[in-house]
């Protein structure tokens, strides 16, 4: 069989569940603005179809959808540059998602730490959907050929299991259909963690405000949940090895690094001898500098849902005319039988 070529595209998406975290930005968003450009066409999505796998209240639902695309829009990502959709409204989606369903393994399935660290002990209780999640997941990067997935370390296991479900398509149809996707994980804060404690992600569901830099937070309350971040008594070191088993403080080196567009062994050439009583004042002032303009931003937008509903529905009909052939296409293999 020859090789099908796919066209070089970036597929990625987050949860309207709640308001966005630097973790968010630093693993996720910042990296969809700096893949916008000629190398590739580039699509990102509000998953609010993912997020109803856990309750979500429609009208905080509405709200923090409009808000992640004000967020994205803030943040640098250009309507007319990106394809800006939010899932439910390309229904090719959750098409792609039943048929991935039937590919899937319930082995497969079993074996995700997201499900079983959300699920908990309540695994019995949780909806079909959050157990099916990453099937659909699988679907929203194949209903567009997508190459490349720009994504936080979290992800890197959904990552995998979207390969694996494109490659039993692809044998068990004989075709080959469907590409392997690469994640994309790179850069200084692949993993951002609680400020509380070094050992959690960062994450929005976190019960503690204080463990997270919400990207709606003013400068004052930026700078206080730095000022009080976990860390220890040591000064930073020179070299990125002095971090090791210091998870808070290669955290907020991290962070820096990230957010200054820097690596850590050049943010520790800098910062290295000093103590947290210096280096926090430091951070919180580049983290208000990188961040204000686009909470600025994300409000203005916010005053004018207007027009953030017609740039989904704009994009959403561009993102149609990738998907609709790619799912025909799918049902034909299937052995669906299609209009006349
Ligand atoms: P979610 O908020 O779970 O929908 O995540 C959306 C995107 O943000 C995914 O690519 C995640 O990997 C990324 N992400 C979420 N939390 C973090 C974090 N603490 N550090 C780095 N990336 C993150
Ligand atoms: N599972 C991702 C998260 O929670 C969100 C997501 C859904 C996604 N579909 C995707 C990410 C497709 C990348 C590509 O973070």
């Amino acid at each position: 069989m020859t090789k099908t070529t796919f066209t070089p595209r970036v597929f990625s998406g987050i949860q309207p569940s709640g308001g966005l975290t630097l973790g968010n930005y630093l693993g996720a968003i910042k990296r969809f603005v700096d893949m916008q450009g000629p190398d590739f066409e580039t699509i990102y999505c509000m998953v609010d179809l993912h997020a109803i796998s856990t309750w979500q209240d429609p009208t905080d639902l509405a709200h923090n959808t409009r808000e992640l695309c004000a967020g994205f829009i803030a943040a640098g990502i250009d309507p007319e540059k990106s394809i800006l959709i939010n899932q439910s409204q390309v229904p090719e989606h959750a098409q792609l998602g039943w048929i991935f369903n039937c590919v899937a393994r319930m082995g497969w399935m079993q074996r995700m730490t997201q499900f079983k660290d959300k699920a908990g002990k309540n695994a019995q209780n949780v909806s079909l959907g959050l157990f099916g999640y990453p099937a659909l997941m699988a679907a929203d990067i194949l209903v567009y050929h997508a190459t490349h997935v720009p994504v936080g370390e979290d992800q890197k296991q959904h990552l995998e299991l979207t390969r694996d479900i494109a490659a039993k398509f692809n044998h068990d149809y004989k075709v080959d259909f469907f590409p392997m996707t690469e994640p994309v994980i790179e850069g200084a804060a692949t993993r951002v963690m609680s400020l509380r404690d070094g050992s959690k992600k960062m994450s929005k569901s976190d019960p503690s405000d204080a463990s997270r830099i919400n990207m709606t937070d003013d400068a004052d309350t930026i700078a206080k949940k730095i000022r009080k971040a976990k860390t220890d008594p040591d000064a930073l070191p020179s070299e990125a090895d002095g971090l090791k088993d210091r998870p808070e403080a290669r955290n907020l080196v991290n962070i820096y690094a990230a957010l200054s567009d820097s690596s850590v062994d050049q943010v520790l050439a800098e910062v290295g001898g000093k103590q947290f009583g210096a280096f926090k004042p430091m951070l919180a002032e580049l983290a208000v500098a990188k961040l204000s303009p686009i909470s600025g931003e994300m409000a203005r937008l916010m005053a004018e849902p207007d027009e953030i509903d017609r740039i989904l529905s704009k994009g959403s009909l561009r993102a149609r005319e990738i998907t609709a052939p790619i799912l025909r296409k799918t049902y034909d293999i299937v052995g669906m039988v299609g209009p006349v």
